[in-house]
Formats: structure tokens, sequence, C-alpha cells
């Protein structure tokens, strides 16, 4: 049976919200194991990194201080353990892409972590999703994860 890991941080909970419907999708679309990483809760709770052993999507939202992510403001503060598990143990190599979060207020910084992560890791932005997204973003960020994932 094909597996796949939903790699994800969440402060506010919005991403956490659309990574679990994500996850009752992929789990009624298909017979997928479907698994949840917190990076947040690996952290509370000390549990040490590790490799993944089937491939992963992560689930960034961008939280970045001030500016206007043009020419000041793209230093992210709070979601660093997230791009730390994606570093650790070539679990980037399993990685086949990012979704990032954001608000549409934010302009020129909407989901910019997303697209920096893409650059450093060298895998693609696969959506963006405002908040906490509506039925459509989950069907379409579902259905992009199993056309990835019929070619694994
Ligand atoms: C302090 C702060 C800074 C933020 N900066 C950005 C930003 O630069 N770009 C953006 O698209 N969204 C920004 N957001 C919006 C969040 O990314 C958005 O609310 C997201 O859904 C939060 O995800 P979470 O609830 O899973 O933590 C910011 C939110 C806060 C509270």
């Amino acid at each position: 049976m094909k597996k796949i890991y939903l790699v994800y941080i969440s402060l506010s909970g919005n991403t956490q919200s659309f990574v679990r419907r994500l996850t009752s999708y992929l789990q009624f679309q298909s017979d997928m194991e479907v698994e949840e990483v917190h990076v947040k809760d690996l952290v509370k709770e000390d549990i040490p990194f590790y490799a993944l052993d089937a491939p992963c999507v992560a689930f960034l939202p961008t939280y970045l201080e001030g500016g206007n992510g043009v020419d000041n403001g793209d230093t992210e503060i709070l979601t660093n353990p997230l791009g730390d598990f994606i570093a650790h143990a070539g679990n980037d190599q399993r990685c086949l892409g990012v979704v990032g979060f954001g608000n549409r207020n934010f302009n020129h910084q909407y989901c910019l972590t997303a697209k920096q992560y893409s650059q450093r890791f060298g895998f693609p932005v696969l959506d963006e999703v405002e908040l906490r997204g509506l039925n459509n973003d989950l069907e379409r960020v579902g259905k992009k994860i199993l056309g990835l994932l019929e070619n694994e």
C-alpha cells in the first residue's frame, strides 16, 4: 500500500485544520496510508527528528516579521522547525513539494516562506492556500497529491 506523510507546522490552527481535512479526503479517495507529522508537537514533546520512509508533502504558513517582502521583511520567525525537519536525514529528498499558507493582505509576502523553501530545497511550491482553505482548495490540492503519487 502506498504511503504519504503530510508534514506541517501550524501556530493558530489554520494549516492543521486543512491537513486534517486533506487526510480525510485522501483516505476517502484512495487506499493509501496517510500519516500526519506536526513538527511543533515533535519539538514540544522532545521527540527526536527522524528519517521519513515514504514520500511527503510539506504544509507551511508564512509568519514574517514586518517589511514588505520585496526589499525587506523576508525573515521567518516562527516556523523554522519545519525546515529543520525537512533538512534532517535526507527528508528533503522525499519531499514532493510544499503547499504554502498565508493571508493575501500581506501582498508580496503572501506565502513567501513556501517560495523560500522551494528555492532552498529545490522542490516545487505545489499550491498556495489562504487561511484554512475552502473545499475547492482541498479538492485541488488533494487531486495534485494523488496525481504525484501515481508517478511514485
Ligand atoms: C505575525 C503574523 C505574521 C504573518 N505574516 C504573513 C506573511 O508575511 N505572509 C502571509 O501570506 N501571511 C502571513 N500571516 C498569515 C498567516 O500565514 C495565516 O494566518 C496562516 O493561515 C496561519 O497558519 P496557522 O494558523 O496554521 O498557523 C501572518 C500572520 C501573523 C499572525
